[in-house]
């Protein structure tokens, strides 16, 4: 398989940059700046790009790529500071401007390609782009003063005159602005000429090839042994439990655990759409009680995610006890070491990558081993399939391999659950608010999706406003919080101190920033009014308008 190589020199959008090359059909990887020529001719990439950072080239350790990586004569596309040390490096003049470039600029497309001729960009990175302005996204202080020999410019800005320049002879090429970025116009074309067109790589990496090679791989490491997968529902570990019984089948047993902290009602469905569309038993352990009892007086948030990260491993240390124990009273000895050899965990690419400037010219690629807080002790091998894909690779992945669109739609859940949307100590009483007004708020929202034809209903009202896409869709996290806060109410002709339940929607793209969903006042009021008359015990609802930052999606 062809692949590229994207070199990290600190940007914040150096993973973004290896997954438009991927959305091109090529694979790519990113590795750190420093990662030595060896280990890149080994990889033998098709062609190399250099990624922004926060550095300055002309400052005293600038970070630098091995310069044997430059006599490799491989294709180089530098993008920002990146294009700043191709210019350094064959000769040019990066120097500090007085007119800084932050955010949006025309890029105007003017000459270049291989016939040189004015307006003539279709040959190679501009191919298929025409001429003309286009919005491209700045970020950078730095700019070329003079460029190197045998370069020329393909495109500028109104402040940079080497928005874009090239040496198509020697297939080097530097961009000022960021093409990976969707405020960049047609930037992903931009970087599918420089993996498809210059580099010449072919565009044969798919998920269907993926999820095959897998397989393959996957059968290959762990032959006849046995595999324990740690399953909660969510898109990763189920992805990881598709992906495994697809190629060991009932080599693999799923452990689900309850901690008393699910969403209501999840622990049976998430067994069910196991059965029913995977085919995939599970190991059901209702653990309620032990979590909750160690829960019992404790309020700090950090001292309630530590329990019940311990009680986790706890209880999943007793189920590969219990297996071996069970296994040696029947006498099986079809595995004579013991019954489960392999852990598999749903890490994903980004987790598995730390590189970058940021990181220290030390910078490795490092495995984690503890997603999922599972312990060395448990004395397993680890595997984990989905350590080269990103999030939205894992979502293609899942359709591929069968995971219900019940399942795939389901909002994010924090592995610790209710204990981070309930304030302070855990209680029969809160979990019970917490759980049912969240059912609540995500029927109501779920309910946005019916068709507008019933005018009249506050959901087609809220489903036209959002051209009937329906709300639960649309947004990222959806729930109910609860507190210790009381504030009276009146139910009946009684006076009740009840409690304060927030509400809490908010959109998002990847859950590092997000902000508060502006659904339509009639669809609240209708929330607000089944919470308080279906939820004993509640008098109030709050809606939570604060963004992340300052504020986090979930309240502990
Ligand atoms: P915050 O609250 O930090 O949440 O804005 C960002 C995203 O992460 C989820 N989250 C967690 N997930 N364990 C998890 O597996 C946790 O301890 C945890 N805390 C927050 C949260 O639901 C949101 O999607």
């Amino acid at each position: 398989m062809d692949k590229l190589v994207v070199l990290d020199f600190g940007s914040q959008y150096s993973h973004l940059i290896c997954r438009r090359i991927r959305e091109a059909n090529v694979y790519c990887e990113l590795l750190p700046y420093n990662t030595p020529a060896k280990v890149i001719k080994e990889i033998d990439p098709k062609g190399i790009i250099f990624s922004g950072g926060p550095a300055s080239v002309y400052a005293k350790n600038a970070p630098r790529p091995d310069k044997e990586i430059f006599k490799m004569g491989k294709p180089l596309l530098g993008i920002c500071y990146g294009h700043q040390v191709l210019v350094d490096t064959f000769g040019g003049k990066v120097k500090r401007t007085t007119s800084r470039e932050y955010g949006r600029a025309g890029l105007i497309i003017e000459g270049g390609g291989r016939g040189g001729e004015q307006n003539d960009d279709t040959s190679d990175l501009f191919k298929g782009l025409g001429t003309g302005i286009i919005n491209c996204w700045m970020s950078h202080a730095d700019a070329a003063e003079t460029l190197p020999e045998g370069f020329k410019v393909l495109a500028r800005t109104e402040n940079s005159f080497s928005a874009a320049i090239g040496n198509p002879e020697k297939k080097l090429y530097g961009i000022q602005f960021h093409p990976e970025v969707v405020h960049t116009e047609k930037g992903t074309q931009i970087l599918k000429n420089f993996a498809q067109t210059i580099s010449g790589a072919k565009p044969d990496w798919d998920i269907e090839s993926f999820i095959e090679a897998t397989v393959n791989d996957i059968r290959k490491q762990v032959g006849k042994e046995k595999v324990l997968a740690a399953v909660s529902g969510g898109i990763d570990s189920t992805t990881v439990a598709a992906l495994m019984h697809k190629a060991i089948g009932d080599q693999l047993s799923c452990v689900f655990i309850n901690h008393g902290l699910l969403r209501q009602d999840e622990e049976k469905e998430v067994v069910k759409l196991f059965k029913d569309h995977l085919g995939i038993k599970v190991i059901y352990v209702n653990a309620e009680k032990q979590f909750l009892g160690k829960l019992k007086g404790v309020s700090d948030p950090e001292e309630k995610r530590k329990i019940i990260g311990e009680e986790f491993a706890n209880v999943f240390a007793a189920v590969v006890k219990k297996k071996k124990e069970r296994e040696k009273e029947d006498g099986d000895d079809d595995n004579d070491v013991e019954s489960f050899q392999w852990l598999a965990q749903g890490t994903l690419y980004p987790d598995v990558i730390e590189s970058g400037v940021s990181k220290g010219p030390a910078a490795v690629i490092k495995t984690h081993h503890n997603v999922g807080g599972l312990p060395k002790w448990l004395n397993l091998k680890v595997i984990e399939p989905l350590r080269y894909l990103y999030k939205d690779e894992v979502r293609k992945a899942a359709k591929l391999l069968g995971v219900p669109d019940e399942l795939l739609k389901r909002h994010p859940f924090p592995g610790p659950g209710l204990a981070v949307r309930i304030i302070g100590e855990v209680t029969p009483e809160k979990i019970r608010i917490c759980k049912h007004a969240s059912k609540i708020v995500e029927d109501e929202l779920k309910a946005t999706a019916t068709s507008a034809s019933t005018s009249a209903s506050v959901a087609s009202a809220a489903a036209a406003a959002n051209n009937n896409a329906g709300w639960y869709d649309k947004v990222w996290q959806a729930y109910a919080a609860v507190g210790d806060d009381r504030a009276v109410g009146v139910l009946g002709d009684e006076r009740v101190y009840g409690h304060v339940v927030i509400i809490r929607i908010v959109e998002s793209m990847d859950a590092m920033t997000a902000d508060w969903s502006r659904l339509p006042y009639e669809l609240i009021e209708k929330i607000s009014n089944r919470i308080t008359n279906e939820v004993e015990g509640v008098t109030w609802v709050t809606y939570a308008v604060s963004s992340k930052p300052p504020a986090t999606i979930e309240p502990q």
